[in-house]
């Protein structure tokens, strides 16, 4: 029986360690840092993402046979590299392969390069050159930080000086700090939006079910990008080219396009996708599992996740199986996310919700869960429909009692349509 740690602290790792503690060849899973909320199904240990040494010593010391990363962080940092130079066994791209995240410049040339869908765009390092270039667009436009921003260092503005001032407050006034001394300004992009994910070992691609991620603040696709505020799978509303277009012209091409460059991307490839009237197109690549669309394929694969990495990383074929109910699951966040918020409040009547709950970010106090995460909690639920999904996910939120959180309330709707 094999041990498994799970780095990172979200829902997203919730839900891994969650999926860890079902397989028949996991006698114990462990979370760092986790969060209190997850030790329903693994072991906290106290260290934090970024300490490779000490992580490194844990895994050693404790007889880890996998470790599994969530964030993106500890991945562009070189995590991988680290545990692969002292003969650890870990699932995730490299440094080099994780540039596919942390630089969305590298991204788009690379996509440029190896013929990939995706919008026209420039990137820029010099604030001159990027304001006179954007005097010439037409509007709406997005503009978008080149290094990791959570989500949020994207802007589509749909006036020029609301353009204008988006890119002096990313290259001047470091509005994601370091993140926007370099900028992406792409053309913008109309469709429906949905995420293809696929564990990816050099060549190998397996595909995941789609699933589609609402990442506006609020109702209506309104409000600021934000990590992701509810989710929701299959999406059964799109044509099965957009799927196929996907794996065909997305996935499959950039995991071969990485083998060539002599950076091969072994782990879960993310494509944020676009079935727009040209056709399917890539709105980015993440080199991790998405966060929320985690918690609800998690709950929709019917594999043992362990043996999928297993067999991924022996490069051998596998197929997934999914089930046939939809699961959909909506975020609680703090009030002001993703801008500033309180930390802290009181969550209560969490016992009574009949769903899978998977915390984002909780703290404990004095034996009372507390809301510590801009996102905090992930309730989910699979039903026979989408429509009775939803609904009994709303009736189960209606039973959380905290004043300092808030929903979106359409979470499923295009599904729906
Ligand atoms: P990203 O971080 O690149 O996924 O961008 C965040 C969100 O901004 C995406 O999920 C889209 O909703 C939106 N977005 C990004 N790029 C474009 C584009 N070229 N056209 C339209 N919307 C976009
Ligand atoms: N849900 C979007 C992301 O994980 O980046």
């Amino acid at each position: 029986m094999a041990k498994v740690l799970v780095i990172g602290s979200g829902g997203r790792e919730h839900a891994i360690a969650w999926k860890f503690s079902q397989s028949r060849h996991v006698e114990e899973v462990f979370v760092a840092p986790g969060n209190p909320g997850m030790s329903d199904v693994a072991t906290l240990v106290n260290i934090p993402q970024n300490n490779f040494e000490a992580l490194k010593s844990f895994v050693k010391e404790n007889h880890i046979d996998l470790t599994f990363v969530g964030p993106e962080i500890p991945l562009c940092d070189g995590i991988v590299d680290s545990f692969e130079a002292d003969g650890l066994n870990i699932f995730g791209p490299s440094k080099a392969a994780a540039m596919l995240e942390g630089s969305k410049v590298f991204s788009k040339e690379m996509m440029k390069k190896y013929g990939i869908p995706t919008a026209s765009y420039e990137s820029f390092s010099d604030y001159k050159m990027a304001k006179e270039y954007l005097a010439k667009q037409e509007m709406p436009i997005v503009l978008k930080a080149d290094g990791l921003a959570a989500g949020k260092g994207v802007i589509i503005a749909s006036t020029m000086l609301e353009a204008q001032t988006a890119l002096e407050d990313m290259m001047c006034n470091s509005l994601f700090d370091q993140a926007g001394s370099s900028v992406v300004i792409e053309e913008y992009l109309e469709g429906e939006e949905f995420s293809q994910l696929a564990f990816v070992n050099e060549e190998l691609v397996v595909p995941m079910e789609i699933a589609q991620d609402h990442k506006r603040a609020y109702d209506n696709d309104e409000g600021l990008n934000t990590g992701g505020m509810g989710a929701y799978t299959p999406v059964n509303h799109l044509p099965k080219q957009a799927i196929t277009d996907a794996i065909e012209q997305i996935m499959k091409p950039m995991a071969k396009a990485m083998v060539l460059e002599g950076t091969p991307f072994k782990g879960v490839l993310y494509g944020g996708c676009m079935w727009t009237k040209k056709g399917v197109k890539t709105i980015e690549f993440n080199v991790r599992f998405g966060d929320p669309e985690t918690e609800v394929l998690l709950v929709s694969l019917e594999d043992d996740l362990y043996e999928v990495i297993e067999k991924v990383t022996r490069k051998e074929a596998v197929e997934l199986h999914w089930s046939k109910d939809p699961v959909l699951g909506v975020v609680l966040a703090n009030k002001g996310y993703p801008g500033s918020y309180t930390k802290g409040a009181v969550i209560e009547n969490l016992s009574d919700v009949d769903a899978t709950v998977f915390h984002m970010g909780t703290g404990k106090l004095d034996g009372k869960t507390t809301a510590t995460g801009g996102r905090v909690l992930f309730v989910a639920k699979q039903a026979p429909t989408l429509k009775e999904a939803q609904t009994e996910v709303y009736a189960e939120i209606k039973k959380i009692k905290c004043d300092n959180l808030f929903y979106r309330t359409d979470i499923g709707a295009k599904g729906m349509k």
